[in-house]
């Protein structure tokens, strides 16, 4: 049955203008869980995924089977929040049948309401056909991290005059093929706050500046769990990566004193 309560494309949409959105990854059942009990809109299922939780040195490795997995797990931890799919590199780009069957299979098999694919007007056809056949899509410009060979490196997109009327062009492809969100990452605040007020959907940034119409973080970032490389963008709201050694070393050592377990964790 419907969860009357949750949040969907349509809630998304129509937030526009009336309220900030707020958008967070999640990759397991458990952190998925918190996240949705801490309120947030959206619960994204990066192909960060790839780094942050399978220890590749960018997104491109990971694939369909590896992201069906983690987000059937994301949508079992959540009751509120929209659970978004990020297609993986060279699961859409092939070819539009291919890309529409494996879209299908996060909304079927993983229990997604969404999918977000990364690139700009290229994809407008695309996006089309996914929504005409009921897939709600968000889109992902700027600094797309599939793209990472072509862009050579990690980097601030729309800087230079030509960027920012490609940047605005894709935006309004997007909107027109009928995304209902769109991700801005790593674009300067002056483009993000223009891009923001010529598209009618709500965009979403992560090293967009404030004026977008929402916000992301990967919650490896944010809770400090992913290295000690930290993007300008970044904000950590905890140390835990810390907490976690400093926890896991407390117990080695009662251990090895013989320490733990007490009489209180044994059973009599
Ligand atoms: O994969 C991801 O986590 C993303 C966000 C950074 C937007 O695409």
């Amino acid at each position: 049955m419907r969860d009357e309560g949750r949040i969907t494309a349509r809630t998304i949409r129509r937030a526009k203008g009336q309220r900030r959105i707020v958008c967070l990854t999640a990759y397991d059942f458990a952190t998925a869980r918190l996240v949705d009990e801490a309120g947030v809109d959206i619960i994204l299922v990066g192909d960060s995924l790839a780094m942050t939780v399978l220890g590749y040195e960018s997104t491109l490795p990971v694939g369909m089977e590896e992201m069906l997995h983690h987000t059937a797990a994301v949508v079992r931890g959540t009751r509120r929040a929209l659970v978004v799919a990020d297609m993986p590199f060279l699961s859409y780009q092939v070819s539009d049948d291919q890309a529409l069957e494996n879209a299908g299979r996060f909304i079927k098999e993983a229990g997604a309401a969404a999918v977000k694919i990364e690139g700009g007007a290229i994809r407008a056809d695309l996006i089309r056909r996914l929504v005409d056949n009921g897939i709600p899509v968000v889109g992902h410009i700027g600094m797309t991290p599939q793209s990472i060979h072509e862009f050579g490196g990690y980097r601030v997109r729309g800087r230079e005059p030509r960027e920012v009327a490609r940047l605005r062009e894709d935006a309004v492809a997007l909107d027109r093929a009928g995304v209902f969100c769109v991700v801005l990452e790593c674009v300067p605040r002056g483009v993000a706050a223009e891009l923001t007020a010529a598209v009618s959907v709500p965009t979403i940034g992560i090293g967009a500046g404030p004026d977008c119409d929402g916000q992301v973080l990967v919650i490896h970032d944010l809770l400090g769990l992913y290295g000690d490389f930290k993007p300008k963008f970044v904000k950590r709201y905890a140390e835990l990566g810390r907490q976690v050694v400093s926890a896991v070393q407390r117990f080695r050592d009662e251990v090895l004193r013989g320490d733990f377990p007490d009489d209180e964790h044994s059973y009599h």
